[in-house]
């Protein structure tokens, strides 16, 4: 396996592609592709005429976990020195907002992936799952955390203490997913709504993921002054003139990106 090719990247007008691309290893997520999907994450969040960044799977696998080949063998001293995943910590710092489209397979790493994105889309055949608890560990690339944040104890327990795969209907109906469609539909899905998001001022995107993100980690009040410091700091942009000049003068805004 050509470490190169673990993810594949394009551009699709503003919206930077990660396509995850190990189809013998259903997308397991090695530290080649932790590595590669971080760095190009990163490449685009620094990129201008990036508004969106797209994350994919194939049709089987979003991705089937981390890479269990590659840590089965591991100390606890190597594990620990390398502080195994940390690397993901880097995604979540990215300030573009994330659009996953998940089919097939989501499981552990890779649902953990998944729900790194600021926006989910998935259909019916998607199955999430956190089996860790099969393999005698837990999960460690945000699992406890994220997916309880976004479900709640009941759910988050059941799926983390049982190893229970959900499908993409009960994902959704839990709060998981973001918009359920078609199975065939949920790639282009994606990329639609990542196209809508980079088509708007990324200044402002970026500060709309900024606040939603800062829900998770502030109490309300301080929560609800951040939001409105920062929507006094968009009158520092041109697009706010901009997009308000647009609609009073009922014409869509062309965007400076400033
Ligand atoms: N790591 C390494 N290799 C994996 C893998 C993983 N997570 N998941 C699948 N593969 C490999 C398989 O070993 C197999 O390779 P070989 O052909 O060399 O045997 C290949 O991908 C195809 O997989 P299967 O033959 O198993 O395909 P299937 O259709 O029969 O089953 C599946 C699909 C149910 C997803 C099954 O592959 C599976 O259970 N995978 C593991 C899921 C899992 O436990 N994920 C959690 C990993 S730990 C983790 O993620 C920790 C964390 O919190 C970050």
């Amino acid at each position: 396996e050509n470490p190169e090719n673990v993810i594949l990247t394009e551009t699709d007008g503003r919206v930077g592609v990660i396509t995850l691309n190990r189809p013998a290893a259903l997308n397991a997520l090695n530290r080649a592709t932790m590595h590669a999907v971080v760095e190009a994450a990163e490449a685009f969040d620094a990129d201008p005429q990036i508004g969106a960044i797209l994350v994919l799977g194939s049709e089987k696998a979003f991705a089937a976990g981390a890479d269990i080949k590659e840590m089965k063998d591991k100390s606890f001293a190597e594990m620990y020195a390398s502080d195994w995943f940390r690397d993901w910590e880097r995604l979540g710092r990215v300030r573009t907002p994330l659009v996953a489209g998940v089919t097939g397979y989501a499981l552990g790493g890779g649902c953990e992936l998944a729900m790194m994105a600021d926006v989910l889309i998935a259909g019916p055949g998607t199955r999430f799952g956190q089996p860790e608890i099969q393999l005698g560990v837990i999960p460690g690339m945000g699992g406890s955390q994220r997916l309880t944040r976004s479900v709640g104890k009941a759910k988050a327990m059941d799926m983390v203490l049982t190893g229970r795969q959900v499908g993409g209907e009960e994902a959704e109906r839990m709060g998981l997913v973001s918009r359920l469609v078609d199975d065939e539909a949920v790639q282009q899905t994606a990329r639609e709504v990542a196209a809508t998001i980079a088509g708007f001022s990324t200044p402002s995107a970026q500060k709309a993921k900024e606040v939603v993100a800062a829900a998770f980690e502030t109490p309300l009040q301080q929560g609800l002054v951040h939001e409105r410091r920062v929507f006094h700091s968009l009158f520092a942009t041109q697009d706010q003139q901009e997009g308000m000049d647009a609609f009073t003068e009922k014409r869509p805004p062309r965007w400076s990106q400033r």
